[in-house]
C-alpha cells in the first residue's frame, strides 16, 4: 500500500543561490503528466477539500508555507511545508486539504494524470464510506 511521505529533494548548495530538482520516477515515484500551482491565496482560505480515486501527486512549497492535512478515513495528519527542497507525496484515496497559507505562499503540485474531474471525490461522506469498506 502506498503511504504519504515527505520526500527530500536534491539540494545543490551554491553561493550564487541553491538549486533543487525532481525527475520522473527518481525523486518522485511516478511520471509527471501535469503541473499546476496555487498562489495569491487570501489569508484564512482553504484549497483542496477532496480526494482523488487514482491520481498521485507531489506538493512543494516553492515559497512561503502552508499545511497539507491528509485524512486516510481513520485519522488526520497535518504536514507543514515551508521549504522548496522537500515535498509531500500524496497517494490516491486520501482526503486532502491545503490551509494556513502564509502571505506570498506558492504551492507547486505535480501529478501523474491530466486534469479529470471524474477522478475527484468531493463528497466527504462518500469518501469515508469507501475507506470504511476497505478497512473492513
Ligand atoms: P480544484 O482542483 O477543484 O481546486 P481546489 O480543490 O483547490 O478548490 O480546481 C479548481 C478548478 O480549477 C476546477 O474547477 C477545475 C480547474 N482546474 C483545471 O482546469 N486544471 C487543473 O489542473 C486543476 C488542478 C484545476
Amino acid at each position: 500500500m502506498q503511504l504519504p511521505q515527505i520526500i527530500n529533494l536534491p539540494k545543490i548548495l551554491d553561493p550564487r543561490g541553491n538549486l533543487s530538482f525532481l525527475e520522473n520516477n527518481k525523486q518522485i515515484p511516478f511520471e509527471i503528466k501535469r503541473s499546476y500551482w496555487i498562489y495569491d491565496v487570501p489569508g484564512g482560505e482553504v484549497r483542496g477539500g477532496h480526494a482523488y480515486k487514482t491520481l498521485q501527486e507531489f506538493i512543494i512549497a516553492l515559497s512561503g508555507s502552508f499545511d497539507v492535512v491528509l485524512h486516510d478515513g481513520k485519522q488526520e495528519v497535518k504536514y507543514t511545508l515551508n521549504r522548496s527542497y522537500y515535498g509531500l507525496y500524496v497517494p490516491p484515496m486520501y482526503w486532502r486539504q491545503l490551509e494556513n497559507f502564509s502571505t506570498n505562499a506558492l504551492s507547486l503540485i505535480v501529478a501523474d494524470q491530466v486534469y479529470n474531474e471524474g477522478d475527484y471525490i468531493r463528497d466527504i461522506s462518500y469518501f469515508l464510506e469507501q475507506k470504511v469498506n476497505k478497512f473492513i
